[in-house]
């Protein structure tokens, strides 16, 4: 994996006339109208030279051999600016041409990931966090997958906990079996809301419920049977979700699955020195004053979120030897995490820098927070719904003979949340701001949608089947275009060494400005050389493939027609 520097920033080696010679290569900033800059520093000394004489003599010499990819090379102060000449423009093209949808994706290099993704709580809403979780956990996974890498989804589902004995116990006692069939997560919700507002009068009712969730524990028949019902209707409720984001999961080993391993985890932990106990409880001490202890089990004797974590972490290094276990898990449960990463390199299960946290913001909706204790709860099957609408209105009013048009509002509809999400820094808190999320104009997942359809477009009615050749770009929105084009290996490198799938999205909207104003100034269909009208097709063909490979390592489907 390249060094987040090094995509600035290269040595080459070059053969000079005093044999190799390792030189520095750097992208110049933005203000710098180059493609790549050679700086003259080093040599200086040696040379008794100042850099800006050193560079004047070298680009002034250079003999640039024929068929380089280089077309000029040019001294500015200290530098030697150097640009791109037909045949990078030439080979560039071609090379997404040739390589389609597999386009600037990696052969496997014996690498796997385990992605921490989704994990929805059971009985209850998936939360527009949850949501978050999804769509960022979903985009490291395709970014990995195309860079070679082994990944494995895992929805690491909150599946167990106190909160079953509560829900049990509510059931019981108000629970209606026909209602909760009807509608499974609500009902469910209603019974834990009504289970706290009864325990706020009578404390007895904790007690009650820990003794139900120790039956469950217990494999009492009746609870346990119940437990698998609240785990079976909501999993059918998150899985339409997941259809319609187009998110898959290769595991789904919620926390229950860990039960069985806890108490061991426990027992070496203590064996090993590195838990303790505490009165009746038993933790993790890291000995820091900034960092309290890793609580692993209660003074009841039950365990923890932490204690299964532990055991996920074990098991799913045994079981994938991963090279990187990743979280997207939101900010709020940062410490959590540090706590977990140090337990689990003092208990030598994997080593610190093998686990990440991909840590983001809160989401606020227009309707408002939503709390789950106090039941007003915003369901993001509505929030999609909604998207969904909008879409369908703008595309209703912009092409309404449009075939498909449920289909194609949907997926500009899950693009534009998606896009939302993906396009900023991700430790950032996100606002949904439905006009401006789905605007078919602004920095959006429509307008990447948009810029892609007409590519399509502009490529039907060309009546082209196959790309045709690159021979030659001779205006400065062609060079610029394709210059772009080229460093979307690069942005994608990016995206996947921070954990930053922005980096893709801001990139791609960079290639959607570039791509229109292309469009604008050089005419493609109506043009009369016969190679330069090919050699438009072809860039037309380029850029809406590589549009299209980029929203799909966001997740959004390109569309061919909006
Ligand atoms: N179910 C948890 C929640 O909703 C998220 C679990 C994240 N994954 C993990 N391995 N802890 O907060």
């Amino acid at each position: 994996m390249y060094a987040f520097e090094q995509l600035k920033k290269e040595t080459v080696k070059v053969l000079t006339a005093g044999g190799l010679k390792d030189i520095i290569v750097e992208i110049p900033p933005e203000n710098i109208n180059a493609d790549l800059a050679v700086p003259c520093f080093s040599d200086a000394k040696q040379l008794k030279k100042s850099p800006v004489e050193i560079a004047k003599e070298i680009a002034e010499n250079i003999k640039i051999p024929k068929d380089s990819i280089v077309g000029r090379v040019a001294a500015q102060g200290p530098y030697i600016n150097i640009y791109a000449g037909a045949k990078f423009f030439k080979n560039a093209i071609n090379e997404v041409i040739k390589e389609g949808s597999k386009y600037a994706h990696k052969k496997p290099v014996k690498k796997t990931m385990v992605v921490d993704m989704s994990a929805p709580n059971i009985a209850k809403p998936m939360s527009v966090g949850h949501l978050r979780s999804t769509i960022l956990g979903d985009s490291i996974a395709r970014i990995y997958t195309s860079l070679g890498w082994k990944v494995i989804r895992d929805n690491h589902i909150g599946d167990w906990g106190t909160q079953f004995g509560k829900l049990i116990y509510a059931y019981k006692k108000w629970g209606d079996k026909k209602k909760v069939e009807k509608n499974p997560i609500p009902e469910l919700l209603k019974l834990y809301v009504e289970f706290h507002k009864k325990c706020e009068k009578d404390k007895e009712l904790d007690d009650a419920a820990r003794n139900e969730f120790k039956k469950l524990e217990d494999r009492d028949k009746e609870n346990t049977n119940l437990w698998k019902w609240f785990v079976d209707v909501s999993l059918n409720e998150f899985r339409k979700t997941y259809s319609e984001l187009d998110v898959c999961f290769d595991l789904w080993l919620g926390e229950s699955f860990y039960n069985e391993m806890n108490a061991e985890i426990i027992t070496e932990a203590l064996k090993k020195g590195v838990a303790k106990k505490d009165g009746g409880a038993i933790i993790i001490d890291f000995n820091d004053k900034k960092m309290p202890p890793f609580l692993i089990q209660k003074k009841d004797g039950a365990t923890l979120y932490s204690t299964r974590d532990l055991s996920t972490i074990k098991y799913r290094v045994q079981k994938f030897k991963p090279d990187k276990i990743v979280y997207a898990v939101g900010g709020e449960q940062a410490q959590h995490f540090i706590q977990l990463f140090r337990a689990a390199d003092m208990l030598g299960y994997a080593k610190k820098e093998q686990m990440v946290h991909v840590s983001f913001g809160l989401v606020s909706l227009p309707e408002g927070k939503m709390s789950t204790r106090n039941g007003r709860v915003v369901y993001l099957q509505d929030v999609l719904n909604k998207s969904y609408d909008i879409a369908e209105k703008i595309i209703d009013e912009k092409n309404p003979d449009l075939k498909n048009k449920k289909n194609v509002a949907m997926a500009v509809g899950v693009g534009a949340i998606k896009f939302n999400d993906l396009s900023q820094n991700r430790i950032k808190n996100i606002l949904f701001d439905w006009n401006r999320m789905l605007s078919f104009e602004g920095d959006t997942g429509p307008y990447l949608q948009y810029t892609h359809a007409r590519g399509c477009s502009i490529l039907r009615k060309a009546k082209i089947k196959k790309a045709p050749k690159f021979e030659i770009a001779t205006t400065k929105e062609e060079k610029e275009l394709i210059l772009h084009l080229s460093k979307y290996a690069n942005a994608v490198t990016l995206a996947a060494v921070t954990y930053e799938p922005h980096h893709i999205a801001t990139y791609l909207l960079t290639l959607s400005h570039k791509f229109n104003l292309f469009y604008q100034k050089c005419p493609v269909i109506v043009e009369e050389n016969k190679d330069i009208k090919d050699s438009r097709i072809a860039l037309v063909f380029a850029s809406k493939q590589v549009i299209s490979n980029g929203l799909k390592l966001l997740g959004i489907d390109a569309v061919e027609e909006m």
